[in-house]
């Protein structure tokens, strides 16, 4: 069975919302996807039919509590890991960050190193940033190379010390789309004692997440760049979350995945977000090889998925290459556009990102344009000053129409 992007487009009722019969081309994925129905669906029967707190004594609570133990199942056999109490929920991955940097620290001491990286977002560095403050840690950056957009072979050898405590890096570049060796970071770290916290949130929308393959301690996304609602989530090893002292209120319990969801928690994002899981398994079972389990079906629909967004890709690629004055910030060559997302990040002589984004937005195209909190990105690229980059962010239910509507609006406009 082939990837048909027409069954795609009907899962996302968004799709077919138009502005003065304009229809809205949806480039902004980095920053947010549009929500499949599967998620809409869950939502609502959530509401509908179990809307209460938790470990209630009847039977809207214990339909409730019910549906969140599948939505840690669930978010389990995405990462790949085989135990749902090492799922955390919260509101987003920046607040979930702050919050589980704040036990680790308490186990660091004056002296210890982390190491945190110019090619991440913020939200990957500065709750590290906080918590070095907090206990006296060096911090040590691991820089890209500007001219590759990768890291160099040896760029964590040279910040990495007996006494690197963290190391805190992207899965997937929110502005040049790279995508990291992570296994090999991971080893090198372990082997001098250091833990990775690994920022997945760009790498998950597009391809199959396996925590274990890539041998990290932490990692964390965000449901709605996944096609889900505005949630967050991290992955943690049992036995690392179960030594930390968790932030909570009495009477605390240690056990997980509670002891790190404190209050009450958004259960129809967790609703939502176990619909975006079964999004992708549909896609498995529809379009890909399927599989007679939850994970096989999440895996075949990555797979077709990846396929066909690597094609849009790469006719995005090519046809930016092609138009006078357009940079192109990231991996460009066919070869290697399997360590990259669908995220194209560019600039076009003597217009500003604004600018564009403007003149794309009026055409209803939409695209992110500044920094878009890869501060250190920008900053490195020189950009900070000249309005940062226009960035355009394939999904898996973008068209080739939609790429050239958008390549013919670049090369003419301006
Ligand atoms: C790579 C990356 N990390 C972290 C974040 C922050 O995620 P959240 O909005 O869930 O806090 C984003 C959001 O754009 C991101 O792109």
């Amino acid at each position: 069975m082939a990837y048909d992007i027409h069954r795609i487009r009907n899962e996302f009722p968004s799709l077919a919302v138009t502005d003065n019969g304009k229809r809205r081309v949806y480039f902004d994925n980095p920053g947010g996807t549009q929500v499949a129905k599967r998620v809409m669906d869950r939502m609502q029967d959530y509401f509908i039919h179990m809307n209460t707190n938790g470990g209630g004594a009847f039977i809207t609570s214990r339909q409730s509590d019910a549906l969140m133990d599948e939505g840690h199942a669930a978010l389990a056999d995405l990462v790949g890991s085989s135990d749902p109490g090492e799922i955390i929920f919260g509101q987003n991955m920046t607040t979930l960050t702050l919050h589980l940097s704040r036990s680790i620290g308490r186990t660091l001491s004056a002296g210890d190193e982390i190491v945190v990286t110019r090619m991440d977002h913020d939200a990957n560095v500065s709750p590290w940033l906080f918590m070095a403050e907090d206990h006296g840690l060096k911090v040590r950056w691991m820089d890209f190379n500007p001219e590759t957009f990768r890291y160099d072979q040896d760029a964590l050898d040279r910040v990495l010390t007996p006494k690197t405590k963290l190391v805190a890096v992207n899965y997937a570049s929110n502005a040049t789309g790279t995508v990291n060796d992570i296994r090999s970071i991971s080893r090198k770290a372990h082997e001098v004692g250091a833990l990775v916290f690994v920022d997945a949130v760009q790498f998950t929308p597009h391809f199959v997440t396996d925590i274990k393959a890539i041998e990290c301690d932490f990692l964390a996304c965000s449901a709605y760049k996944f096609y889900g609602p505005h949630q967050g989530l991290i992955w943690g090893k049992r036995d690392l979350l179960e030594a930390y002292t968790p932030y909570k209120v009495r009477p605390a319990t240690k056990s997980l995945p509670g002891a790190y969801e404190t209050g009450t928690q958004s259960h129809e994002g967790m609703a939502g977000t176990l619909g975006a899981v079964e999004h992708f398994e549909w896609v498995g079972s529809e379009m890909g090889a399927g599989g007679s389990s939850r994970r096989e079906r999440i895996i075949s629909g990555f797979n077709v998925i990846a396929e066909y967004e690597r094609e849009l890709g790469r006719r995005l690629i090519r046809g930016l290459k092609h138009i006078p004055g357009v940079t192109i910030y990231g991996l460009t060559e066919d070869v290697d556009l399997v360590d990259r997302v669908p995220t194209v990040a560019i600039t076009k002589e003597g217009v500003h990102p604004r600018h564009m984004a403007e003149s794309l937005g009026d055409a209803n195209i939409f695209v992110w344009d500044g920094h878009y909190y890869a501060i250190e990105v920008i900053e490195r690229l020189g950009l900070t000053e000249k309005g940062g980059m226009l960035r355009i962010g394939l999904g898996q239910y973008n068209t080739i129409e939609e790429v050239d509507d958008l390549l013919d609006h670049i090369e003419t406009a301006f």
